[in-house]
Protein backbone atom coordinates (compact mmCIF):
# COMPACT_ATOMS: atom_id res chain seq x y z
CA UNK A 1 0.00 0.00 0.00
CA UNK A 2 3.20 2.31 1.14
CA UNK A 3 4.57 1.26 -1.94
CA UNK A 4 1.74 1.96 -4.13
CA UNK A 5 1.15 5.38 -2.68
CA UNK A 6 5.13 6.34 -3.30
CA UNK A 7 4.26 5.20 -6.75
CA UNK A 8 1.52 7.49 -7.55
CA UNK A 9 3.14 10.09 -5.93
CA UNK A 10 6.35 9.69 -8.13
CA UNK A 11 4.57 9.48 -10.61
CA UNK A 12 2.25 12.56 -10.25
CA UNK A 13 5.76 14.23 -9.71
CA UNK A 14 7.00 13.13 -13.30
CA UNK A 15 3.91 14.30 -14.85
CA UNK A 16 4.55 17.85 -12.52
CA UNK A 17 7.66 17.68 -13.66
CA UNK A 18 6.38 17.53 -17.94
CA UNK A 19 4.38 19.73 -17.08
CA UNK A 20 7.07 22.02 -16.03
CA UNK A 21 8.80 22.26 -19.29
CA UNK A 22 5.42 22.75 -21.01
CA UNK A 23 4.75 25.86 -18.75
CA UNK A 24 3.80 27.76 -21.73
CA UNK A 25 0.90 25.82 -22.43
CA UNK A 26 -0.16 25.12 -18.46
CA UNK A 27 0.63 27.63 -15.86
CA UNK A 28 -3.32 28.82 -16.24
CA UNK A 29 -4.67 25.71 -16.08
CA UNK A 30 -2.58 25.00 -12.47
CA UNK A 31 -4.74 28.24 -11.30
CA UNK A 32 -7.72 27.26 -9.69
CA UNK A 33 -11.20 28.02 -11.14
CA UNK A 34 -12.64 30.27 -8.34
CA UNK A 35 -9.24 32.02 -8.19
CA UNK A 36 -10.61 34.45 -10.71
CA UNK A 37 -11.89 37.03 -8.01
CA UNK A 38 -8.01 37.08 -6.00
CA UNK A 39 -6.60 40.18 -6.39
CA UNK A 40 -3.34 38.89 -7.62
CA UNK A 41 -4.87 35.91 -9.68
CA UNK A 42 -3.82 37.77 -13.18
CA UNK A 43 -0.66 38.38 -11.59
CA UNK A 44 0.54 35.03 -13.79
CA UNK A 45 -0.10 36.15 -16.79
CA UNK A 46 2.25 39.01 -16.24
CA UNK A 47 5.08 37.28 -15.78
CA UNK A 48 7.64 35.35 -18.41
CA UNK A 49 6.97 31.80 -18.92
CA UNK A 50 10.48 31.08 -18.77
CA UNK A 51 11.58 30.17 -15.31
CA UNK A 52 15.29 31.42 -16.18
CA UNK A 53 14.57 34.83 -16.88
CA UNK A 54 11.94 36.20 -14.82
CA UNK A 55 12.98 35.29 -11.42
CA UNK A 56 15.42 38.04 -11.72
CA UNK A 57 12.78 40.89 -11.79
CA UNK A 58 9.95 39.38 -10.33
CA UNK A 59 11.64 37.98 -7.29
CA UNK A 60 14.34 40.35 -6.72
CA UNK A 61 16.60 37.34 -5.87
CA UNK A 62 19.01 35.28 -7.52
CA UNK A 63 18.58 36.63 -11.08
CA UNK A 64 19.12 33.24 -13.04
CA UNK A 65 17.50 31.04 -10.32
CA UNK A 66 15.68 27.73 -12.67
CA UNK A 67 12.77 26.34 -10.86
CA UNK A 68 13.54 22.45 -10.24
CA UNK A 69 10.77 19.92 -11.39
CA UNK A 70 8.72 19.86 -7.95
CA UNK A 71 8.48 16.15 -6.97
CA UNK A 72 5.78 15.90 -4.07
CA UNK A 73 7.77 13.46 -2.05
CA UNK A 74 10.60 16.27 -1.87
CA UNK A 75 8.77 19.42 -1.31
CA UNK A 76 5.29 18.94 -0.23
CA UNK A 77 4.49 16.01 1.84
CA UNK A 78 6.31 13.30 3.83
CA UNK A 79 4.83 10.00 4.72
CA UNK A 80 7.95 7.60 4.55
CA UNK A 81 8.84 5.57 7.99
CA UNK A 82 12.80 6.48 7.65
CA UNK A 83 11.52 9.67 8.58
CA UNK A 84 8.66 9.59 10.29
CA UNK A 85 9.62 6.84 12.66
CA UNK A 86 12.79 8.76 13.66
CA UNK A 87 12.26 10.10 16.85
CA UNK A 88 14.78 12.31 16.76
CA UNK A 89 13.04 14.62 13.56
CA UNK A 90 9.57 14.18 14.68
CA UNK A 91 7.79 12.31 17.09
CA UNK A 92 3.94 12.18 19.02
CA UNK A 93 6.37 13.05 22.25
CA UNK A 94 8.36 15.45 20.28
CA UNK A 95 5.51 17.47 18.61
CA UNK A 96 3.69 17.50 22.14
CA UNK A 97 6.96 19.02 23.98
CA UNK A 98 6.90 21.34 21.64
CA UNK A 99 3.56 22.55 21.45
CA UNK A 100 3.05 22.64 25.72
CA UNK A 101 4.43 25.68 27.34
CA UNK A 102 6.52 23.29 29.34
CA UNK A 103 8.25 21.65 26.62
CA UNK A 104 7.47 18.47 27.79
CA UNK A 105 3.47 18.38 26.64
CA UNK A 106 2.40 15.72 29.39
CA UNK A 107 0.61 18.13 31.26
CA UNK A 108 -1.19 19.75 27.87
CA UNK A 109 -1.80 16.21 26.77
CA UNK A 110 -3.94 16.02 30.32
CA UNK A 111 -5.89 18.98 29.87
CA UNK A 112 -6.26 18.60 26.15
CA UNK A 113 -7.88 15.40 26.67
CA UNK A 114 -10.31 16.21 29.38
CA UNK A 115 -11.37 18.89 27.44
CA UNK A 116 -13.11 16.83 25.03
CA UNK A 117 -15.25 16.09 27.89
CA UNK A 118 -16.28 19.44 29.27
CA UNK A 119 -17.15 21.23 26.53
CA UNK A 120 -20.73 21.91 27.07
CA UNK A 121 -21.55 21.58 23.41
CA UNK A 122 -19.90 18.06 23.19
CA UNK A 123 -18.82 15.90 25.79
CA UNK A 124 -16.44 12.65 24.70
CA UNK A 125 -15.64 10.74 27.26
CA UNK A 126 -12.95 8.91 25.44
CA UNK A 127 -10.24 10.89 25.24
CA UNK A 128 -10.31 11.89 29.04
CA UNK A 129 -10.48 7.95 29.93
CA UNK A 130 -7.59 7.25 28.02
CA UNK A 131 -5.71 10.33 30.15
CA UNK A 132 -6.91 8.39 33.25
CA UNK A 133 -5.42 5.20 32.31
CA UNK A 134 -2.28 6.92 31.39
CA UNK A 135 -2.39 8.11 34.79
CA UNK A 136 -2.74 4.47 36.40
CA UNK A 137 -0.03 3.14 34.60
CA UNK A 138 2.73 6.30 34.37
CA UNK A 139 1.48 8.26 37.93
CA UNK A 140 -0.40 10.77 38.94
CA UNK A 141 2.01 13.83 37.66
CA UNK A 142 1.68 14.45 34.25
CA UNK A 143 4.83 16.26 34.09
CA UNK A 144 6.71 13.19 34.40
CA UNK A 145 5.05 10.58 31.65
CA UNK A 146 7.00 9.69 29.31
CA UNK A 147 5.03 10.30 26.22
CA UNK A 148 7.28 8.00 24.05
CA UNK A 149 5.57 5.32 24.92
CA UNK A 150 1.99 6.14 23.83
CA UNK A 151 0.01 4.55 21.27
CA UNK A 152 0.73 7.78 18.56
CA UNK A 153 2.19 7.42 15.66
CA UNK A 154 3.07 10.34 12.93
CA UNK A 155 1.41 10.08 9.47
CA UNK A 156 2.76 12.86 7.71
CA UNK A 157 4.40 16.32 7.34
CA UNK A 158 2.72 18.86 5.22
CA UNK A 159 3.82 21.83 3.73
CA UNK A 160 1.47 23.90 3.21
CA UNK A 161 3.21 26.95 1.76
CA UNK A 162 -0.51 27.34 -0.10
CA UNK A 163 -2.19 28.90 2.48
CA UNK A 164 0.38 32.54 2.39
CA UNK A 165 -1.02 35.17 3.10
CA UNK A 166 0.12 37.60 0.93
CA UNK A 167 -0.27 41.28 2.39
CA UNK A 168 1.84 43.28 4.20
CA UNK A 169 2.73 42.00 7.56
CA UNK A 170 1.90 38.20 5.86
CA UNK A 171 3.49 35.02 6.45
CA UNK A 172 4.12 31.93 3.77
CA UNK A 173 1.53 29.50 5.26
CA UNK A 174 1.90 26.78 7.76
CA UNK A 175 3.99 23.56 8.11
CA UNK A 176 1.71 20.70 9.77
CA UNK A 177 2.66 17.07 11.48
CA UNK A 178 -0.39 14.68 11.48
CA UNK A 179 -0.72 11.91 13.80
CA UNK A 180 -3.23 9.10 14.30
CA UNK A 181 -4.11 7.11 17.45
CA UNK A 182 -3.25 3.31 17.21
CA UNK A 183 -4.64 2.57 20.93
CA UNK A 184 -7.35 -0.09 20.55
CA UNK A 185 -9.98 1.98 22.15
CA UNK A 186 -8.93 5.81 21.23
CA UNK A 187 -10.04 4.95 17.36
CA UNK A 188 -10.21 5.80 14.82
CA UNK A 189 -8.41 9.70 16.53
CA UNK A 190 -6.41 11.82 14.25
CA UNK A 191 -4.71 15.36 15.21
CA UNK A 192 -2.93 17.75 13.38
CA UNK A 193 -0.64 20.50 14.41
CA UNK A 194 -0.51 23.59 12.33
CA UNK A 195 3.10 25.73 12.41
CA UNK A 196 3.18 28.64 11.08
CA UNK A 197 5.90 29.91 8.06
CA UNK A 198 6.90 33.17 8.97
CA UNK A 199 8.06 35.58 6.60
CA UNK A 200 11.42 35.60 6.16
CA UNK A 201 13.99 38.54 4.98
CA UNK A 202 13.77 36.75 1.42
CA UNK A 203 10.24 36.79 1.15
CA UNK A 204 9.54 40.68 0.98
CA UNK A 205 10.45 42.20 -2.35
CA UNK A 206 13.47 44.63 -2.02
CA UNK A 207 12.21 48.48 -1.89
CA UNK A 208 8.47 47.04 -3.09
CA UNK A 209 7.71 45.34 0.15
CA UNK A 210 5.36 43.39 -1.97
CA UNK A 211 5.03 40.07 -0.62
CA UNK A 212 6.11 36.92 -2.43
CA UNK A 213 7.74 33.90 -0.33
CA UNK A 214 10.01 33.44 -2.68
CA UNK A 215 12.36 32.55 -0.19
CA UNK A 216 10.49 30.20 1.80
CA UNK A 217 9.27 28.76 -2.01
CA UNK A 218 12.84 27.88 -3.22
CA UNK A 219 14.04 26.44 0.05
CA UNK A 220 11.07 23.46 -0.61
CA UNK A 221 11.58 23.90 -3.85
CA UNK A 222 15.01 22.66 -3.56
CA UNK A 223 14.25 19.71 -2.55
CA UNK A 224 13.37 18.45 -5.59
CA UNK A 225 16.86 18.58 -7.09
CA UNK A 226 19.01 17.46 -4.37
CA UNK A 227 19.92 13.57 -4.70
CA UNK A 228 18.02 11.35 -1.55
CA UNK A 229 20.37 12.10 1.06
CA UNK A 230 21.21 15.41 0.62
CA UNK A 231 17.51 16.06 0.27
CA UNK A 232 16.58 14.22 3.18
CA UNK A 233 19.60 16.22 5.34
CA UNK A 234 18.40 19.19 4.32
CA UNK A 235 14.74 18.35 5.08
CA UNK A 236 15.98 17.61 8.64
CA UNK A 237 17.67 21.40 8.84
CA UNK A 238 13.87 22.98 7.78
CA UNK A 239 11.66 20.89 10.25
CA UNK A 240 14.08 21.82 13.06
CA UNK A 241 13.84 25.36 11.88
CA UNK A 242 9.68 24.59 11.80
CA UNK A 243 8.46 22.93 14.21
CA UNK A 244 8.96 25.20 16.72
CA UNK A 245 6.93 26.11 20.18
CA UNK A 246 7.10 29.84 18.72
CA UNK A 247 5.35 28.65 15.26
CA UNK A 248 3.31 26.53 17.09
CA UNK A 249 -0.34 28.01 16.30
CA UNK A 250 -2.70 25.44 17.45
CA UNK A 251 -4.15 21.25 16.78
CA UNK A 252 -7.14 20.55 15.12
CA UNK A 253 -8.90 17.01 15.63
CA UNK A 254 -11.05 14.41 13.56
CA UNK A 255 -12.20 11.29 15.41
CA UNK A 256 -15.05 8.73 15.85
CA UNK A 257 -14.21 7.85 19.28
CA UNK A 258 -17.97 8.14 19.77
CA UNK A 259 -20.75 8.58 16.54
CA UNK A 260 -21.05 10.75 14.55
CA UNK A 261 -17.44 11.80 13.27
CA UNK A 262 -16.44 15.19 15.03
CA UNK A 263 -13.93 18.26 14.14
CA UNK A 264 -12.56 20.71 16.30
CA UNK A 265 -9.90 22.88 16.26
CA UNK A 266 -7.86 23.44 19.93
CA UNK A 267 -5.89 27.00 20.29
CA UNK A 268 -3.33 27.42 23.33
CA UNK A 269 -4.85 29.34 25.90
CA UNK A 270 -3.88 31.43 28.71
CA UNK A 271 -3.65 28.77 31.29
CA UNK A 272 -0.97 26.44 29.36
CA UNK A 273 -4.21 24.37 27.84
CA UNK A 274 -5.66 24.85 24.70
CA UNK A 275 -9.53 25.90 24.30
CA UNK A 276 -12.16 24.72 21.35
CA UNK A 277 -13.18 27.90 19.22
CA UNK A 278 -15.29 28.30 16.49
CA UNK A 279 -14.08 26.55 13.64
CA UNK A 280 -12.40 28.24 10.58
CA UNK A 281 -14.78 28.62 7.59
CA UNK A 282 -17.36 25.83 8.96
CA UNK A 283 -20.94 27.48 9.44
CA UNK A 284 -22.99 26.29 11.77
CA UNK A 285 -25.45 24.95 9.59
CA UNK A 286 -27.87 23.34 12.46
CA UNK A 287 -28.65 26.80 13.70
CA UNK A 288 -28.60 29.27 10.36
CA UNK A 289 -31.11 26.47 8.72
CA UNK A 290 -34.01 27.37 11.42
CA UNK A 291 -35.81 30.27 11.33
CA UNK A 292 -34.06 32.62 13.85
CA UNK A 293 -33.15 36.44 13.60
CA UNK A 294 -29.52 34.67 13.19
CA UNK A 295 -30.65 33.11 10.19
CA UNK A 296 -32.18 36.15 8.33
CA UNK A 297 -28.46 37.68 9.30
CA UNK A 298 -26.59 35.20 7.50
CA UNK A 299 -29.00 34.92 4.54
CA UNK A 300 -28.49 38.85 4.22
CA UNK A 301 -24.56 38.67 4.31
CA UNK A 302 -24.64 35.66 1.74
CA UNK A 303 -26.96 38.08 -0.40
CA UNK A 304 -24.35 41.01 -0.14
CA UNK A 305 -21.54 38.99 -0.64
CA UNK A 306 -22.48 36.42 -2.91
CA UNK A 307 -20.21 37.11 -6.07
CA UNK A 308 -16.83 37.03 -3.58
CA UNK A 309 -19.14 33.98 -1.34
CA UNK A 310 -18.81 32.02 -4.64
CA UNK A 311 -15.20 32.66 -5.67
CA UNK A 312 -14.39 31.29 -2.21
CA UNK A 313 -12.95 34.76 -1.35
CA UNK A 314 -14.48 35.41 1.82
CA UNK A 315 -13.58 34.72 5.55
CA UNK A 316 -16.92 33.95 7.45
CA UNK A 317 -17.32 35.85 10.74
CA UNK A 318 -17.28 33.97 14.06
CA UNK A 319 -20.87 35.04 14.70
CA UNK A 320 -21.86 32.06 11.97
CA UNK A 321 -19.24 29.23 12.51
CA UNK A 322 -19.87 26.72 14.98
CA UNK A 323 -17.37 25.11 17.96
CA UNK A 324 -17.48 21.96 16.35
CA UNK A 325 -19.26 19.91 13.29
CA UNK A 326 -20.72 16.23 12.93
CA UNK A 327 -21.19 14.47 10.19
CA UNK A 328 -22.99 10.79 11.06
CA UNK A 329 -21.35 7.59 8.74
CA UNK A 330 -23.56 6.02 6.40
CA UNK A 331 -26.11 9.08 6.45
CA UNK A 332 -26.17 12.01 4.38
CA UNK A 333 -24.63 15.59 5.90
CA UNK A 334 -27.59 18.08 6.46
CA UNK A 335 -27.00 20.30 3.45
CA UNK A 336 -26.89 23.99 4.32
CA UNK A 337 -30.28 25.45 3.42
CA UNK A 338 -29.68 28.75 1.73
CA UNK A 339 -32.24 29.90 -1.35
CA UNK A 340 -31.09 29.27 -4.65
CA UNK A 341 -29.65 32.13 -6.37
CA UNK A 342 -29.78 32.04 -10.62
CA UNK A 343 -26.58 33.67 -10.76
CA UNK A 344 -24.54 31.63 -8.69
CA UNK A 345 -25.73 27.61 -8.91
CA UNK A 346 -23.52 26.09 -6.72
CA UNK A 347 -23.37 28.79 -4.39
CA UNK A 348 -24.35 26.18 -1.54
CA UNK A 349 -21.65 24.08 -2.11
CA UNK A 350 -19.57 26.42 -2.44
CA UNK A 351 -20.56 27.96 1.07
CA UNK A 352 -20.15 23.85 2.52
CA UNK A 353 -16.41 22.78 1.00
CA UNK A 354 -14.51 25.43 2.45
CA UNK A 355 -15.54 23.71 6.18
CA UNK A 356 -13.99 20.87 7.72
CA UNK A 357 -17.13 18.62 7.38
CA UNK A 358 -17.85 18.60 3.35
CA UNK A 359 -14.16 18.68 2.55
CA UNK A 360 -13.36 15.58 4.74
CA UNK A 361 -16.47 13.53 3.13
CA UNK A 362 -16.96 14.66 -0.25
CA UNK A 363 -14.00 13.22 -2.15
CA UNK A 364 -12.91 11.71 1.16
CA UNK A 365 -13.65 8.85 3.63
CA UNK A 366 -13.61 11.66 6.88
CA UNK A 367 -9.85 11.47 7.26
CA UNK A 368 -7.07 12.66 4.40
CA UNK A 369 -4.28 10.95 6.09
CA UNK A 370 -4.67 7.76 7.32
CA UNK A 371 -3.24 5.65 9.92
CA UNK A 372 -1.77 3.40 7.11
CA UNK A 373 0.02 6.90 5.95
CA UNK A 374 -2.00 6.77 2.67
CA UNK A 375 -4.15 9.96 1.59
CA UNK A 376 -8.04 10.14 0.24
CA UNK A 377 -8.19 10.77 -3.50
CA UNK A 378 -9.19 14.48 -2.83
CA UNK A 379 -5.44 14.46 -0.79
CA UNK A 380 -3.81 13.36 -3.72
CA UNK A 381 -5.17 15.59 -6.35
CA UNK A 382 -4.56 18.54 -3.65
CA UNK A 383 -0.95 17.58 -3.83
CA UNK A 384 -0.85 18.24 -7.78
CA UNK A 385 -2.23 21.41 -7.21
CA UNK A 386 0.10 22.47 -4.47
CA UNK A 387 3.18 21.16 -6.78
CA UNK A 388 1.77 23.63 -9.22
CA UNK A 389 1.36 26.21 -6.99
CA UNK A 390 4.67 25.81 -5.25
CA UNK A 391 6.44 26.32 -8.59
CA UNK A 392 4.38 29.73 -9.18
CA UNK A 393 5.84 30.71 -5.70
CA UNK A 394 9.18 29.98 -6.28
CA UNK A 395 9.01 31.58 -9.36
CA UNK A 396 7.98 34.95 -7.70
CA UNK A 397 4.89 35.03 -9.13
CA UNK A 398 2.73 35.42 -6.00
CA UNK A 399 -0.27 32.85 -6.66
CA UNK A 400 -3.39 33.98 -5.03
CA UNK A 401 -5.77 30.76 -3.80
CA UNK A 402 -9.08 30.82 -2.58
CA UNK A 403 -10.27 29.03 0.50
CA UNK A 404 -10.88 25.21 0.59
CA UNK A 405 -9.61 22.99 -2.18
CA UNK A 406 -6.83 24.50 -4.66
CA UNK A 407 -7.35 21.53 -7.27
CA UNK A 408 -8.66 23.04 -10.33
CA UNK A 409 -12.60 21.03 -10.30
CA UNK A 410 -12.53 20.16 -7.22
CA UNK A 411 -15.81 17.35 -6.40
CA UNK A 412 -18.37 19.76 -4.52
CA UNK A 413 -20.70 18.44 -2.21
CA UNK A 414 -24.66 17.13 -3.75
C1 LIG B 1 -10.00 22.12 1.65
C2 LIG B 1 -10.32 20.90 2.30
C3 LIG B 1 -10.17 20.84 3.80
C4 LIG B 1 -10.81 21.61 4.73
C5 LIG B 1 -11.78 22.73 4.52
C6 LIG B 1 -10.35 21.10 6.02
N1 LIG B 1 -9.46 20.09 5.84
FE1 LIG B 1 -8.58 19.01 7.29
N2 LIG B 1 -7.35 18.18 5.94
C7 LIG B 1 -7.41 18.38 4.58
C8 LIG B 1 -6.24 17.81 3.96
C9 LIG B 1 -5.92 17.78 2.48
C10 LIG B 1 -5.46 17.28 5.00
C11 LIG B 1 -4.06 16.68 4.90
C12 LIG B 1 -3.07 17.68 5.54
C13 LIG B 1 -3.08 19.03 4.85
O1 LIG B 1 -3.17 19.07 3.61
O2 LIG B 1 -3.00 20.06 5.54
C14 LIG B 1 -6.22 17.49 6.22
C15 LIG B 1 -5.85 16.99 7.45
C16 LIG B 1 -6.59 17.14 8.59
C17 LIG B 1 -6.36 16.43 9.85
C18 LIG B 1 -5.34 15.31 10.06
C19 LIG B 1 -6.03 13.97 9.79
C20 LIG B 1 -6.40 13.82 8.33
O3 LIG B 1 -7.61 13.75 8.03
O4 LIG B 1 -5.48 13.80 7.49
C21 LIG B 1 -7.23 16.93 10.74
C22 LIG B 1 -7.36 16.52 12.19
C23 LIG B 1 -8.03 17.93 10.08
N3 LIG B 1 -7.63 18.02 8.77
C24 LIG B 1 -9.04 18.67 10.67
C25 LIG B 1 -9.72 19.70 10.02
C26 LIG B 1 -10.56 20.65 10.68
C27 LIG B 1 -10.85 20.70 12.16
C28 LIG B 1 -11.03 21.48 9.72
C29 LIG B 1 -11.94 22.68 9.84
C30 LIG B 1 -11.45 23.76 10.68
C31 LIG B 1 -10.48 21.03 8.45
N4 LIG B 1 -9.69 19.95 8.67
C32 LIG B 1 -10.77 21.61 7.23
C33 LIG B 1 -8.44 19.00 3.91
C34 LIG B 1 -9.31 19.90 4.50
Amino acid sequence: MMRALVRSLLLIGSLLAFAGCEVTSLPDAAVPGEDAGSPDAGMADAGPPDASTDAGTDAGIDAGYVVPNIVIGRSLFWNDAGLLDDASTVSFAKIMGVAADDGHGGALLAQWFHRFNTTPHSERALPAQFIDAVLVAQGADPTQWDLSVLPFKVTGIHNRIDLAKLSPGGHCGELRVSVSSTDVTLQPFHALFLFRQPLEADDVEPGSGRVTCVGTARRWAELSSLDETAAMAQLRVLLARGLTHQRFLMMETVEFTLAPWEWRQWLPAADGGVENPPLFQQLDVERINRASPMRDDFLEWVDQNAAQLDARQVEFPERFRVQSVRVNQGVPRVPLNVPANPSFPMLRQKLEIVGCAACHTTDAEFVQTRTDRSVSAFYEKELAARALHLARFARGEAPGAPFGPLQMNPVLPP
